[in-house]
């Protein structure tokens, strides 16, 4: 393969994605940031300079879904395998595009994603089934017109009130009513800042690569007058499935192929987020599809399809979705038993623990190079799960809240090996070729068992629920696998350096 090489600036500008201003976190000036495309088995090199100001502060970009085998200092995770990118420092990430299809990058940094800091990326690999053009990335993500540092620490108030979404975008754009809030707000907004538009060519078949990159909604999006054939979720081509609507929690992409046989000439697409599962007054999005020779300045007269919302928080039902790559399930070595918990803690913060702690980033010395150099004690708070040997570990995760998570580990394809209401009981959905994803919801009380090859990767990999909030609340564990391999890779010199970096800024900035 070839390296595909990106230079990218992070900065804070004034921007309106929905009409109302804000200032948004932006790479080269854009939001969302921009794509990045190769093909599988490339080498992707990203240089990231960290130009964030009024407030500084630290960043970091994460390859989601990338497995990152032999690169573990690439993952981009500040406090687990780098320090932050110190304001006015750059870091460049170089790795290998080792999984092909549909996915996303951010930051991973606090919540700091949602201000903006995510883009598309596609990775182009051997096609499961025929279509005629390729639509691209579309981005659904809830919007809020409030700083995420804002909305973290009103998540975590003792007296908080649950956070809603001011908007949902489609690719970046959508329109938002500014007479709800003219009264009370003097930040400049325009009502008509515009929608997303597509172009469809009649008779053929488009690849659409839906990616949810929110904060916190589970999306559900459908297509006026279309039904959809879902040939991937994650990385993980599918045997094609029929579908009117898709869902997709945090973090989740699905590639469908739609084929343009409807009688109008123009539809909306829409992203509705879930109102069962989070919060009553949501608002949705939508964006416009032309026909040919449609005119783009008249709106679609189309009506939304009948797909009521189950209300069940959860993904396709598992039976659906058979991987096309048959891979069978291994005896696992290794059973871990993890819950969930939403807890007030002895000063009033409401926080998150997922086995038993509630996680809390330790920024200055990351897991994986303390790992590196044999020191394998580490702070509860921390959450470090050391995995001694076992070649497949099962994790059957309890949530015991009121609130379905998206559910995301790094360095590998999870087995989706059950999910449900209530207990498990005991049954694997299709051992001989389980789903695969890297994300996968779990319903509010509910059970979702999962495995991994551990042994596979050895490095530092969170699991994490992908709610940018609750991973910032303590909702974050990491396995250190294969650590006897790990204190003998030579990881560069520059990934030190950010903590080098990291180090000198805080100390200026922080005065103790
Ligand atoms: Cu999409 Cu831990 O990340």
């Amino acid at each position: 393969g070839v390296i595909r090489s990106y230079d990218f600036t992070i900065s804070r500008g004034i921007l309106a994605p929905d009409g109302y201003e804000r200032e948004v976190l932006l790479i080269n000036g854009a939001f969302p940031a921009p794509l990045i495309e190769a093909n599988w088995g490339d080498t992707i090199q990203v240089t990231v300079h960290n130009h964030i100001t009024h407030p500084e502060e630290g960043a970091s970009l994460h390859w989601h879904g990338l497995l990152q085998k032999g690169t573990p200092w690439q993952d981009g995770v500040p406090g687990v395998t780098q320090c932050p990118i110190a304001p006015g420092e750059s870091f460049t990430y170089q790795f290998l595009a080792d999984m092909y299809g549909t996915s996303w990058y951010h930051s991973h940094y606090s919540g700091q994603y949602s201000g903006g800091l995510f883009g598309p990326m596609v990775i182009h690999g051997p096609q499961s089934q025929e279509y005629d053009v390729d639509i691209g990335p579309v981005l659904l993500s809830d919007w809020y017109h409030d700083d995420y540092f804002s909305l973290v620490e009103q998540t975590m108030a003792a007296n908080s009130t649950p956070v809603v979404a001011d908007s949902n975008l489609i690719n970046g754009k959508m329109n938002f009513n500014c007479s709800s809030i003219a009264h009370k707000d003097a930040t400049p907004c325009v009502s008509d800042a515009g929608i997303s538009k597509f172009k469809f060519r009649r008779g053929k078949t488009h690849l659409l690569r839906l990616v949810n990159s929110g904060a916190q909604g589970l999306q559900r999006f459908s297509i006026d007058g279309h039904k959809m054939t879902v040939i991937a979720n994650d990385f993980v081509p599918v045997e094609p499935y029929d579908t009117k609507v898709v869902t997709l929690g945090i973090g989740q992409r699905s590639d469908v192929l739609v084929k343009a046989d409807g009688d109008l000439e123009a539809y909306w697409m829409r992203a509705n987020v879930s109102r069962i599962c989070g919060r009553n007054h949501n608002p949705d999005a939508v964006a416009a599809i032309y026909y040919d020779d449609a005119k783009e300045d008249e709106e679609p007269k189309s009506v939304a399809s009948d797909v009521p919302d189950p209300g069940s928080c959860a993904n396709d039902d598992l039976d659906l979705t058979r991987p096309l790559m048959k891979m069978e399930l291994p005896e696992p070595d290794l059973i871990i038993d993890m819950e969930v918990r939403l807890f007030t803690n002895g000063s009033g913060v409401k926080l998150w623990s997922l086995d038993g702690v509630s996680f809390r980033g330790n920024y200055n010395s990351p897991t994986l190079l303390l790992s590196n150099l044999g020191n394998l004690t580490f702070d509860e708070e921390w959450n470090v799960r050391i995995i001694q040997g076992a070649k497949s570990v099962r994790v059957h995760l309890i949530n015991n809240t009121t609130v379905p998570h998206p559910m995301h580990l790094h360095g590998f394809n999870m087995y989706i090996l059950a999910e449900g209401e209530g207990e498990w009981d005991g049954r694997i959905n299709h051992p001989e070729n389980p789903q695969r994803r890297d994300v996968f919801q779990v319903r509010r009380h509910g059970h979702l068992v999962m495995q991994f090859d551990a042994a596979e990767n050895p490095g530092v990999w969170p699991f994490h629920c992908h709610i940018a909030w609750h991973a910032s609340a303590g909702f974050f564990i990491q396995f250190l696998t294969g650590h006897e391999v790990v204190e003998t890779m030579r990881i560069p010199n520059v990934v030190a350096e950010t903590c080098r970096q990291w180090a000198k800024w805080t100390h200026t900035n922080i005065p103790a």
